[in-house]
């Protein structure tokens, strides 16, 4: 099927039952040119996500990534992979275990920013019967639960300082107490850890300890961004289309030149996820057999991203900007008196509290002079939020 392959059903379950290895091998003597479509065995039973099952890797920059990862994959060295939202870190994670001497045991995926710090010490390492008010029972942490596989900590950036000691301990000594037990477990597990924010920044914040960093960066997995590969744009796009169509019942579909255009210029700021969302809902509103340019509902804002056509680039990070101008909208929505006032009070008194309440430090990131600041600060201070 020219460049690329999808693995059928069959192979997947005798994916399954191969070495690690063996498969990957399968897939890539399949795949007739340099770009490859793999599809991971499907272990969603295992794990917290249903998603990430197959990957599109076309480009030059993906295919050294691809590659990479299956130099460090069999090893048992911790791995960081870094990207933004949506890059497909998750997908990098399984397919890291997926190659690993561990691909038969499980693969145990956990959101370090979805619990509040009590809850997720006791998720990480466990608790016995009665260690605290509602444990009625003795359970198993997330360690135990990835023994003698791989445990993937999303969103490690989120993890609260406090628990960063706990988890750098645990890696140390390769084993967990439960909360409320004296004894220790000993585990064997290896961690892959993800973050979409600059980690590096946040050791040099404080707000990453720099023991845990290195210790978790033993191998790092750098992902780009897609419009930093922008050879996987269409192939991505038409995997999307197969997958959807076949979910929809749909017939064939192909892609307008245009729209292609449309596509491939595109700064995706979120990324492979944002792609999968705007072929799948152009699926929705296609009325012919190929997908037209007005079919794609890309989000106006890209033409302020970086990489994409047209404005200037704002100096935020595409998501942040994403994030900001869709704040925007809520709150033209909810017809604010004097709204130009609130949004300047807001952003001068979240400037004051990010600064530690430092004017010079508060002006000088907002790139204001300090007597504007004073006066903004002065009145802000007579409105509730300041109280
Ligand atoms: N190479 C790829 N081929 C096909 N689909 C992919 C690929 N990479 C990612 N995806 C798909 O894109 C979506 C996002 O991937 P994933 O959840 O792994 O990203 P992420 O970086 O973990 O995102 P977030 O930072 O938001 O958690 C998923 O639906 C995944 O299946
Ligand atoms: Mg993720």
């Amino acid at each position: 099927m020219g460049t690329q392959a999808i693995l059928s059903n069959a192979e997947l379950l005798l994916m399954n039952h191969s070495p690690p290895h063996a498969w990957l091998e399968e897939a890539q003597a399949e795949a007739s040119g340099p770009a490859s479509v793999l599809t991971l065995p499907n272990r969603r039973s295992l794990t917290t996500s249903i998603r990430a099952r197959a990957q599109v890797f076309v480009d030059p920059r993906s295919l050294a990534l691809l590659e990479r990862i299956r130099m460090v994959a069999p090893s048992d060295a911790n791995v960081l992979i870094a990207g933004e939202t949506g890059t497909g870190k998750e997908l990098i994670a399984r397919h890291v275990h997926a190659l690993s001497r561990r691909a038969d045991a499980p693969f145990v995926a956990v959101n370090c920013g979805a619990f509040s710090e009590t809850l997720v010490e006791s998720e990480l390492f466990g608790h016995e019967k009665g260690a605290f008010t509602g444990a009625f029972c003795a359970k198993p942490g997330w360690f135990e639960a990835a023994n003698g596989g791989t445990l993937f900590l999303d969103e490690i950036g989120d993890l609260p300082l406090s628990m960063q000691v706990k988890l750098l301990r645990v890696l140390q000594e390769r084993e967990v107490v439960r909360l409320g037990a004296r004894k220790s477990i000993p585990i064997d597990v290896r961690v892959v850890a993800a973050t979409n924010v600059h980690l590096q920044d946040a050791v040099a914040a404080g707000h990453f300890r720099e023991d845990l960093f290195y210790r978790l960066n033993v191998v790092q997995l750098a992902i780009p961004a897609l419009r930093e590969r922008p050879g996987d744009i269409l192939p991505l796009a038409r995997y999307f289309i197969e997958d959807y169509r076949g979910r929809l019942g749909y017939g064939s579909h192909g892609i307008d030149p245009r729209a292609e255009h449309r596509l491939q210029t595109h700064s995706w700021p979120g990324n492979i996820r944002e792609l999968e969302n705007v072929i799948h809902q152009a699926l929705l509103v296609s009325r012919q057999d190929m997908l037209q340019e007005g079919d794609l509902q890309i989000a106006s804002f890209s033409a302020l991203c970086p990489g994409g056509a047209g404005m200037a680039a704002p100096s935020a990070s595409p998501v942040t900007q994403q994030t900001l101008e869709s704040a925007l909208r809520d709150l033209f929505n909810e017809a604010h008196e004097n709204l130009f006032e609130h949004i300047e009070d807001t952003v001068i008194r979240v400037a004051f509290e990010f600064s530690h309440r430092n004017q010079i430090q508060a002006a000088r990131l907002l790139g204001i002079s300090r007597n504007v600041l004073r006066a903004r600060l002065i009145r802000a201070r007579e409105i509730a939020a300041l109280k």
